[in-house]
């Protein structure tokens, strides 16, 4: 009788923790799940840059100026710019992601830092040149704006260009 339920107790606990096992194995992302996550957030960041970089682009290169617009689009640049950093603080070498950053990123954040600062200070630069309506002024203030995305790109991105 004794022995019976031993058995059976033995039964439990091996259920029970089998259970447990699999409630831990499912509790969070694989560190690959966390990385590729942390790819596509930053890439997800850079889109948005190269969306409202877009249409100042095409007005350095012959589409009408508007002044609201550069204006508007600089701004949202220099808003989204500090999250550069923050998006790159996850470190994803030695994982299988798709990805065009470099490893050499992760050991120069502070360096990083820096050129996203250099892109926040220029793109206010055009905004506030924008918003004097002055389109020479602006489009003066293009160059070093969107220098700033290749000075990183250049350094630390994949060379695909
Ligand atoms: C401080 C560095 C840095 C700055 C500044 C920067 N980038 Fe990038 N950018 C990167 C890195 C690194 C990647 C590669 C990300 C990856 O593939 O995981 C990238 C990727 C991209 C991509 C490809 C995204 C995709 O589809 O995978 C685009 C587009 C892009 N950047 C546009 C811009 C634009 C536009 C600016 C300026 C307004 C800018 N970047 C400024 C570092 C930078």
């Amino acid at each position: 009788m004794i022995k019976r339920f031993l058995v059976m107790l033995s039964a439990v606990v091996m259920l029970v923790s089998g259970a447990m096992f699999t409630v831990s194995a499912q509790s969070g992302p694989t560190p690959e799940q966390v990385a590729a996550a942390a790819a596509d957030t930053r890439q997800a960041l850079f889109k948005m840059l190269v969306f409202n970089l877009g249409p100042i682009v095409g007005m350095a290169r012959g589409a009408p100026f508007d002044a609201e617009i550069a204006e508007r689009n600089a701004r949202r640049i220099a808003a989204m710019a500090p999250m550069i950093t923050e998006v790159l603080a996850q470190d994803t070498r030695g994982f299988d992601v798709e990805t065009e950053a470099l490893d050499l990123i992760w050991d120069n954040m502070d360096d990083i830092a820096v050129k996203a600062q250099a892109l926040i200070d220029n793109a206010n630069a055009f905004a506030d040149a924008a918003a004097t309506g002055d389109q020479a002024a602006t489009m003066g203030a293009f160059r070093a704006f969107g220098g700033s995305c290749g000075n990183c790109h250049d350094t630390y991105r994949v060379d695909n260009d």
